[in-house]
Formats: structure tokens, C-alpha cells, sequence
């Protein structure tokens, strides 16, 4: 399959907009499976030291540069510093730790993946990550999960604008406000639980559009994603659902039918929200 088209970062970094999460991927599994998703035709990767898995993410990938014609440089490999080891110099040591368990030399983009504000660290930690973005080791830097007054904490401090926020975002939870804010600044919104975890693909408006559309529920919501300028990061386990949720280019919603998503928002999320994770 055609890989996803791909957007322009704020210091002209590209990134494809459909990506294949590995949050829950078991360590074990993660070398196939993301062979399997690199097969498929994903170019983005979106993995964290939390995950427990970046050794078998770094190891598919390499496996699969090996073994064609794509090069490490056509992949677009995200992770993150997990809250534990925020501060300045424990980052560069968690980043340390992370490239030496994925095997790589460079990054794409490395996350804050949470702002933990009761900590107070985040800004700290995104010096380190400037340090290593002038150096090169990264080739873009950014947050996850951060609010819009984390935002504007860090951007007072900062010299290097996040090229990203990934974020929770799916039909149930629409952060139309954070959305703007990031246009604001330049920021891309990339949506983690695109589909809220697999729960709103259930949801009966996202079932009666799909029937509509003779489209899958999935992919329902992740061209609602990409019509949005979002990036998505989804996660699947069968090479059968990372074709699906990739195949979303060929099809597009009307104005009554991307009407009837907007309608879905209740501010419902499916995982912790960021004032609470320290
Ligand atoms: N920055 C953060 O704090 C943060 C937090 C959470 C997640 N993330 C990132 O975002 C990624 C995606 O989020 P997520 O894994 O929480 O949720 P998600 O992608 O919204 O949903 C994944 C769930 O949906 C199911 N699914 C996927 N495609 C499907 C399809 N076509 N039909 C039916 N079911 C389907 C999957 O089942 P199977 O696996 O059984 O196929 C899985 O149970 C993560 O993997 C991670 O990389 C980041």
C-alpha cells in the first residue's frame, strides 16, 4: 500500500500523518510486528522508553532496511522520556539509554510524555532536549499530553518552538481548543488513541457513517483524523488491520457527515488526564 502522504514540521522536518503506534505491543512481539507494519506501508513509528519495547521497534526496523530498498532515513521514528526522568542531565541519560536499546545513531522525535507539572521539571527537560537537537542526535523535539497553559510555561522558556503535541484525540474528544492553539503557534496535533482505544468505533453515528460510506468503522474515524490535519498513531495487531487503517486516502467525508462527528465530542477520555500524571 501507498505510504501516508507526508506533512512539513515547523523546522521543515517531514513526518508521514498516519503512523503505527506501539503502546501494549509486548517487547517479544515488537521486531514482526512492526516489520508487518513497515510492510504495510507505515513510514512513522511511534514508540517510549515506558513501553518497554524500543529494543524490538529498533531491531524491526532494521531488519527491514536490511532486507529492501527502503533506507533508515525514509522511516520517521518517534519516542519519548518518560517522567521519572525528567530533569536535565537524567534526560540526556534516558535519551542515551533509549537510542542504545533501539540501535539507531539519530532520531526523528523526541517527546516530553507528560508535562508532570506538580514536578516542575518539564522545562528542564526540554533544555536537554534543545541541547541534543543542536547536536543532531534528534531531528525534531516536542511534547505529549501537554495542557495549553503547560504550553505557554514552556514557550516562555524555550528557544526551539515543539515541532508537535501528540496528544489524546479522537471523535469523543476533540480538544478543539488545544487544536487551535497549536495552529496558533505552529505546533502539529498528532492524536494518540486515535480511536479512543477501539471504544468509539462502536460509537452508532461512527457505525451508520461507515455502512454509509461501505468503509469500516476505523476507518471512519481515521480519515476524520486526517481531514482534520491531524496526525494519527494507531496501534493494530494484525498486519489485516494495519492495511485497513491505512487505506483511508481513497475516500472523503461530506460536510453533513464530518458535521455529524463534530456532534460527538463530550470531553470523554480514555486514558489519565495530564494535570493528574506526576
Ligand atoms: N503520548 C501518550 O501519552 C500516549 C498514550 C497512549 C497511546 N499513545 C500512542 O498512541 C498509540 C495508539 O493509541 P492506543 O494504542 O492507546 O489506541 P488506539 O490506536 O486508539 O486503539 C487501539 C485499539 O483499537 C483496536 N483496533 C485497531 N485498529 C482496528 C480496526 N481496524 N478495527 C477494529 N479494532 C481496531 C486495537 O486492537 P488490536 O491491537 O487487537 O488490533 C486496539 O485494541 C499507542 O500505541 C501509542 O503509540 C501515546
Amino acid at each position: 500500500m501507498e505510504p501516508a502522504p507526508k506533512l512539513t514540521l515547523n523546522n521543515g522536518v517531514h513526518m508521514d500523518q498516519m503512523g503505527f503506534g506501539t503502546y501494549k505491543v509486548p517487547a517479544p512481539d515488537a521486531a514482526s510486528l512492526v516489520v508487518d507494519a513497515l510492510k504495510t506501508g507505515y513510514r512513522h513509528l511511534d514508540t517510549a522508553a515506558l513501553y518497554g519495547n524500543e529494543e524490538g521497534v529498533g531491531e524491526g526496523l532494521r531488519t527491514f532496511t536490511e532486507g529492501t530498498n527502503t533506507v533508515r532515513d525514509e522511516i520517521f521514528l518517534t519516542s519519548k522520556v518518560w517522567n521519572t526522568d525528567q530533569g536535565y542531565d537524567s534526560t540526556l541519560r534516558a535519551f542515551d539509554a533509549s537510542m542504545s536499546r533501539l540501535g539507531l545513531d539519530v532520531l526523528d522525535l523526541y517527546l516530553i510524555h507528560w508535562p508532570c507539572p506538580e514536578r516542575g521539571l518539564f522545562v528542564e527537560t526540554y533544555r536537554a532536549m534543545e541541547e541534543l537537537y543542536r547536536g543532531g542526535r534528534i531531528r525534531a523535539i516536542g511534547v505529549s499530553n501537554f495542557q495549553p497553559d503547560h504550553l505557554r510555561t514552556l514557550l516562555d522558556a524555550a528557544d526551539v518552538v515543539p515541532a508537535v503535541n501528540q496528544v489524546e484525540l479522537h471523535p469523543w474528544l476533540q480538544q478543539r481548543e488545544l487544536a487551535a492553539l497549536h495552529e496558533e503557534l505552529g505546533i502539529r496535533t498528532v492524536a494518540w488513541s486515535p480511536l479512543g482505544r477501539g471504544a468509539v468505533l462502536a460509537d452508532p453515528v461512527i457505525t451508520s457513517l461507515a455502512a454509509d460510506l461501505g468503509v469500516s468503522p476505523a476507518q471512519v474515524i481515521l480519515r476524520w483524523q486526517m481531514e482534520q490535519g491531524n496526525v494519527a498513531i494507531p496501534k493494530a495487531s494484525s498486519p489485516e488491520r494495519m492495511a485497513e487503517n491505512l487505506d483511508v486516502f481513497s475516500f472523503e467525508l461530506s460536510p453533513a457527515q464530518r458535521d455529524a462527528i463534530a456532534g460527538l465530542d463530550r470531553n470523554q477520555r480514555s486514558g489519565s488526564h495530564p494535570d493528574t500524571v506526576n
